[in-house]
């Protein structure tokens, strides 16, 4: 199957006309990338940039929904809209959009709500620490178990997992996550979809990888942590660097 590597761009840049630069260039480089499959998930008012790119195998993904179907919910978008912008993905369970408000419930609804008007949901999970008792596994697990309540086996072919420690996202990261330490987790999930489902639907599920991931670090997460893909932050904004991940994301 072919690697997922999904661009966050979070809330950058700050001008449609690097927003439209930054694509452009992304979409130059990956004409000649025929095995990985690419999304963009743009901020929200940039989703138009779709149209304007000629390269028709890019994917664009939203950073995040809104559980309601329409209504009096300012500033908050809804998976119609997504969907008429041409939005395949959506990142649902961001650690930044939990550290401001979005519980295991609320997660859940966002996801019922995007399998439901047909988009993949990218479901983000990861602890803040890893306590030398191993509570970071139940508190994995309990992200897992009740962002995913409610959702069929079925449904579970339109769901990716990406696995993102937040002690290695972003600028004050305290650290880069080994690629065994993801497969330590990669297997863990997999025990957790295996319980609530069944293991067929456990060894179809596509684990990804995202924190600090970078051009020098990509390939290992790949090859030795046998990551099903990428979520690429920071180095994603930057079409030089993003490419070489890409390019060694096979
Ligand atoms: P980073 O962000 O690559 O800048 O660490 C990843 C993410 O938060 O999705």
């Amino acid at each position: 199957m072919s690697k997922l590597v999904v661009a966050n761009w979070k809330m950058n840049p700050q001008s449609k006309k690097e927003a439209e630069t930054i694509l452009s260039n992304i979409s130059k480089t990956f004409k000649n990338i025929k095995t990985t499959e690419l999304v963009v998930c743009l901020p929200f008012p940039f989703l138009y940039i779709k149209d304007k790119i000629k390269n028709k195998k890019i994917k664009i993904g939203s950073q995040d929904v809104f559980y309601e179907k329409e209504g009096s919910y300012t500033g908050e978008v809804s998976t119609s809209m997504l969907k008429t912008f041409g939005v395949e993905y959506v990142i649902v369970g961001h650690s930044e959009r939990r550290s401001i408000g979005d519980t295991n419930s609320i997660v859940n609804k966002k996801i019922i709500a995007t399998l439901k008007s047909k988009m993949q949901v990218i479901l983000c999970i990861g602890e803040s620490e890893r306590d030398v008792n191993g509570f970071y596994l139940s508190f994995i697990k309990k992200q897992i178990e009740e962002g995913l309540a409610d959702v069929l086996k079925s449904q579970m072919k339109s769901i990716v997992v990406a696995y993102e420690p937040i002690w290695a996202i972003g600028s004050s990261a305290k650290r880069e996550a080994e690629p065994s330490e993801f497969v330590e987790i990669r297997i863990f999930i997999k025990k957790i979809i295996s319980d609530l489902y069944d293991i067929k639907t456990a060894n179809s599920l596509r684990i990804i990888y995202g924190g600090s991931v970078n051009p020098l670090n990509a390939e290992s997460f790949i090859k030795e942590g046998g990551a099903s893909g990428l979520l690429v932050g920071r180095d994603s904004l930057n079409p030089k660097k993003f490419s070489a991940i890409i390019s060694v994301s096979k």
